[in-house]
């Protein structure tokens, strides 16, 4: 980095097409914010590979940078929450979206959108984690808060093989539970298994919906990324009084089920968003992080690539061929 110039990838749009281009950028183009963060790392979650392929309208300006979270260093702060040095993290907030994002070696954001890193966790590990590990843990929580125990029985992660099911299967095995990995890649099925998979459920069994309004009661509980079809079937396949946690839609963004799982098994959909999330809650997500996932298994899930290599790997991810978690590593 010379001076205060420094690399991030930007978007821009062209006659409705978007493109991108790693540029050196300065301090004074970052947009308004109360602290300055030296960005360590980013990662590609699915909604990075819509922005940086131009799909579904979630960036409002260009040029932009897109990176959806980071965790680093701060460098510059107006808050009293932060001092420089302090190691942060960054998710949701529609950062990477409206607000310029993590895909640079500097971000400006706004002090009330941070959370401190746990003592436990290294920049590294936070990325790795990431929305995706973040929304996992949401969805853990949830499921939680609902009843859920270890001795309820066997609990369904779909579209288990990605970013959000992988540590959804590995938070839930750590605490005990049985888990059941639903995926569409075979050659995933010992990965799963290493990352604390009992049981291994083909997709096509869950996508093809039987259009059954009950099917035999099997879960104890679901972390569901792929929503449409998939959900449909999970919600007739839930035990008495159970509940799905609903935050991806891989499948597909459509619902197509009755009411019939909810009126005679009292089962309950609930409904995961990782990135309107109060600021107290994310510090209790991140400290249950911190406890609850293994580091083993979050270094087996992982890969790092640096900046270059995002654009290629935006388009994997929509493709659902990218295991586990992608770090980008902006200073590669
Ligand atoms: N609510 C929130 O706040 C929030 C936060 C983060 C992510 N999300 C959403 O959660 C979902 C997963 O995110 P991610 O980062 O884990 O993405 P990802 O790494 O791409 O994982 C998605 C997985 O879904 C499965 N899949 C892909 N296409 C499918 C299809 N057509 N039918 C059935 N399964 C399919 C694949 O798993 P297998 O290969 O194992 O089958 C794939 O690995 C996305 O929809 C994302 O937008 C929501």
């Amino acid at each position: 980095m010379a001076g205060d110039r420094f690399n991030a990838l930007v978007l821009e749009q062209q006659d409705k097409k978007v493109s991108h281009a790693l540029r050196e950028i300065g301090v004074d183009d970052l947009p308004e914010g109360d602290v300055t963060v030296a960005v360590e790392y980013s990662t590609l979650n699915y909604k990075d590979g819509m922005v940086v392929n131009g799909i579904g309208n979630l960036v409002r300006n260009y040029p932009h940078v897109p990176g959806i979270d980071f965790a680093g260093t701060v460098e510059a702060s107006a808050s009293d929450r932060y001092k420089p040095g302090d190691k942060v993290v960054l998710t949701g907030w529609r950062v990477g979206e409206v607000h310029w994002g993590g895909y640079a070696q500097k971000a400006r954001v706004k002090s009330d959108w941070l959370v401190k890193l746990p003592d436990r966790l290294s920049t590294k590990e936070a990325m790795a984690v990431g929305t995706a590990g973040f929304t996992a843990m949401l969805c853990v929580l949830a499921l939680e808060n609902h009843g859920l125990t270890p001795d309820a029985g066997t609990v369904l992660v779909t579209g288990a093989a990605g970013g959000v099911g992988s540590v959804a299967v590995s938070i839930l095995a750590k605490l005990g539970y049985t888990v059941a990995a639903s995926t569409g890649r075979p050659e995933e099925h010992d990965y799963l298994k290493s990352l604390g998979a009992a049981e291994i459920v083909e997709r096509a069994t869950l996508s093809e919906y039987s259009g059954r309004p009950l099917d035999k009661e099997l879960w104890a509980g679901c972390v569901d990324t792929v929503g449409s079809t998939t959900l449909a079937s999970v919600l007739t396949q839930l035990k008495y009084g159970r509940s799905v946690a609903a935050c991806g839609l891989a499948g597909g963004p459509k619902l197509e089920t009755t009411v019939i799982p909810f009126l005679l098994r009292g089962v309950n959909l609930l409904g995961i968003d990782s990135v309107m999330q109060p600021y107290e809650n994310r510090v209790k997500t991140w400290q249950r992080i911190a406890t609850d996932l293994p580091h083993e298994k979050l270094a087996a899930m992982t890969e790092v690539c640096g900046l270059s290599a995002v654009a290629e790997a935006a388009g994997r991810i929509l493709q659902g061929k990218i295991r586990g978690r992608l770090v980008i590593d902006v200073n590669a």
